[in-house]
Parts: structure tokens; C-alpha cells; sequence
């Protein structure tokens, strides 16, 4: 399972991309407006920072205006994919899209039907959103097991990105279900490398080391 970020944030991109676990990134319009810069500008900072795919949200709500901006997004980088609501117009953007080469993430997704219909429109990858699902007292991580599985038994091609990750454990549990990739803010990944002992251990042996070191000198 790839790692993402969920950010439009280069400053945490570019922090965590030194770790060099990042598969790639994801943006949305309100993490766009959160970041208060130019989103083209944005979009060709991640893209140049992280060589993984770049998702690059349209805002048009009918299909030529997401045609047009998609066609302009992936213009940016090679790296970018283009996002489209699930809506019936995001499906058609996308069939147009895909039929053009140009890789699209089907964004929004609440359940299988919906998925299906990614699939079947030529989407490179569907975003399910768990965490928004359990904030609505519904299983997002059982609907991520079910379109794994759907997907597996009926050999579409389409990757599933678990998307609204909101803890370390929808991390675990995304990995377990199968997905193709996950996507989290930063803190979460930040949250993925601490245990108590790791850090623990490490004091020990430094200390271990140093009481030897100061011994024998
Ligand atoms: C995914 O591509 C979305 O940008 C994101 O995961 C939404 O997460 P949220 O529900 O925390 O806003």
C-alpha cells in the first residue's frame, strides 16, 4: 500500500518527503483555500517535490468545465491526476478524460454503486471516504473491504486510495483491507513512526554506549 499526503501544504510535503516513504499527494479545494496561495502554483511545487501522482481537484460542476480544467491541471506535470467529484458529470469528465490518457481519481465516494461507476467510467483510482463516514455513525472501513473486494472479484483495474483518514489506525486497518494506496494529513503519518519503545530503546542503547564509551577512554 502507497503512502500519501493529504495536504496542500509544500512546507509539510516537503518535510515528510525527506523520509522517503511518500508515494504522492492529494489536494481538494478547501485544503487548497486553507493553504491561501495559487493553486496552480501549488500543484507545480508538490509536483516537482514529489515524482509520485499529484491529484489536482477540479471545481466546475458540468462536464466541459471539468474537461477543460482537467485538461489544464495535468498540463502542469506529467505527475498529475486529475480528481473529479462523483457526480454524473464528474463520471462523464472522467470517461473523457481517461480516453485522452490523463490519469483521474474519482473523489467522494460513499459507497460500492458509486465505486462501481468509477470502474466502469476508466477511473485510475477511487477515493472512498472513511473518516467522513464514520463521523456519520457508518462503517467507512467496511465499505473500503467491500470495494476491495468487488474490485478484486471483478477484475477492474481502477486502484483504491482509502481517503478522510483521520488516526493511525484507519492506516493499519486500510492496509489490511487491501487498499492500493492511503491517503493522510500530515500529523497522522507523523503519529505512524512513534511507539514508546522505539524511543525507549534508543535512550538505552545511548546510554549503554556512552557509559562504555567513558570507561574505556
Ligand atoms: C482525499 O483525497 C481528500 O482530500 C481527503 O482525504 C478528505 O479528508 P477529510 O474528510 O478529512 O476532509
Amino acid at each position: 500500500m502507497e503512502l500519501y499526503l493529504d495536504t496542500a501544504d509544500v512546507a509539510e510535503i516537503r518535510e515528510l518527503a525527506a523520509w522517503g516513504v511518500l508515494g504522492g499527494v492529494t489536494t481538494n479545494p478547501s485544503l487548497m483555500a486553507k493553504a491561501g496561495r495559487s493553486p496552480r502554483e501549488v500543484i507545480a511545487e508538490i509536483t516537482a517535490l514529489v515524482p509520485g501522482p499529484i491529484s489536482a481537484e477540479v471545481i466546475s460542476t458540468e462536464t466541459a468545465g471539468m474537461i477543460a480544467e482537467g485538461r489544464a491541471l495535468a498540463a502542469i506535470a506529467e505527475n498529475v491526476v486529475v480528481k473529479v467529484p462523483l457526480i454524473p458529470a464528474g463520471l462523464a469528465a472522467c470517461r473523457a478524460l481517461s480516453d485522452q490518457g490523463i490519469k483521474v481519481n474519482v473523489t467522494l465516494c460513499f459507497s460500492v454503486n458509486q465505486a462501481i461507476l468509477a470502474a466502469a467510467a476508466g477511473a485510475w483510482c477511487v477515493s472512498p471516504f472513511l473518516g467522513r463516514l464514520d463521523d456519520i455513525n457508518q462503517d467507512g472501513m467496511q465499505l473500503l473491504r467491500e470495494i476491495v473486494e468487488v474490485y478484486r472479484t471483478q477484475g477492474y483495474q481502477t486502484r483504491v486510495l482509502a481517503a478522510s483518514i483521520r488516526n493511525p489506525l484507519h492506516v493499519t486497518q486500510a492496509a489490511l483491507a487491501g487498499a492500493d494506496m492511503v491517503t493522510m494529513p500530515a500529523a497522522v503519518m507523523r503519529q505512524l513512526v512513534k511507539h514508546p519503545l522505539t524511543e525507549a530503546g534508543l535512550q538505552k542503547f545511548l546510554a549503554d554506549y556512552r557509559q562504555m564509551a567513558e570507561a574505556t577512554a
